[in-house]
C-alpha cells in the first residue's frame, strides 16, 4: 500500500502544473463534429489535437506523441488510422489513401461507416486526430450525414479540397472501450502489466480457469 502523502501526489500529479483544463459541455448530442466545433472558442485559430477516449490505445511512444512529432515535420492535419477488418469498415471512418510513405499515406477521400462493399479501403481513423483550424469553417457548413449527425469525416472530406491531410498508420495495441468486450480486454490488459497488482491479478485469472 502507498502512504497518503505519495497518493496525495500521485493524484495531484495527474494534471502537470503548466496544464489548465477547461470544460466545455455539448449540450445536445449532435455528432462528433459538432462536439469538436463547440471546442472552438477555446482553440481559436490553432491546430489542434482530438483524442476519443473510448479509443484507449496502449503504445510506446504515446500516439499523439508519434503524430506530434510527425506534425512537427509535415504542418498538416493528420488522422490516426489501423487496419480493420473489411466487416468492421461499418463503424469508422475510413480513408482512401493514395501513395504510401512510410507510415504515412496522403487522405484522397474519406467516408464514416461505409458498407464494406463501398470501402475504399481497410484504412480506419481510430481516435486520434491532429487537425488544422480550417476543420471549423467546414464544420459549420456541413449537413447532418450517418446516422444524422454532423460527423467529423464528412468535415475532413471538405477540409481536403483546401488542405493537405495525411492519415497516419501508428503502432500500438487499441482497445475499442466503446464496447464492454473491449472495456474488459482493456481492463484485463493493463491489469496483467500493473507494477502494484499484477502477479495477484494473473494468480487469480489462472485460478479462474481451472
Ligand atoms: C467515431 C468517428 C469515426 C471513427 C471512430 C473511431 O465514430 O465518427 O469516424 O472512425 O469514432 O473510434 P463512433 O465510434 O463515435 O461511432
Amino acid at each position: 500500500m502507498r502512504g497518503k502523502h505519495e497518493m496525495l501526489a500521485m493524484v495531484r500529479d495527474v494534471v502537470p502544473k503548466n496544464v489548465k483544463c477547461i470544460y466545455v459541455r455539448q449540450q445536445e448530442a449532435l455528432g462528433l463534429g459538432h462536439a469538436v466545433l463547440c471546442a472552438q472558442p477555446v482553440v481559436g485559430d490553432h491546430p489542434f489535437a482530438v483524442i476519443l477516449a473510448d479509443d484507449l490505445i496502449d503504445a510506446k511512444p504515446p500516439v499523439m506523441k508519434q503524430m506530434v512529432d510527425v506534425y512537427r515535420r509535415e504542418r498538416c492535419s493528420l488522422l490516426g488510422v489501423q487496419q480493420v477488418s473489411r466487416a468492421e469498415t461499418r463503424q469508422y471512418g475510413i480513408v482512401k489513401p493514395g501513395r504510401r510513405e512510410g507510415i504515412l499515406y496522403p487522405v484522397t477521400a474519406i467516408v464514416e461507416k461505409p458498407h464494406p462493399s463501398k470501402a475504399p479501403s481497410r484504412l480506419g481513423v481510430v481516435g486520434r486526430y491532429i487537425l488544422s483550424p480550417r476543420i471549423f469553417h467546414h464544420l459549420q457548413r456541413v449537413k447532418p450525414g450517418a446516422g444524422g449527425e454532423i460527423q467529423l469525416t464528412d468535415g475532413i472530406a471538405a477540409l481536403l479540397g483546401d488542405e493537405r491531410v495525411l492519415a497516419h498508420q501508428f503502432t500500438g495495441v487499441r482497445y475499442d472501450c466503446g464496447s464492454k468486450l473491449g472495456y474488459l480486454k482493456a481492463n484485463v490488459a493493463y491489469g496483467l502489466k500493473h507494477p502494484e497488482v499484477a502477479r495477484e491479478f494473473a494468480k487469480h485469472l489462472a485460478a479462474l480457469r481451472r
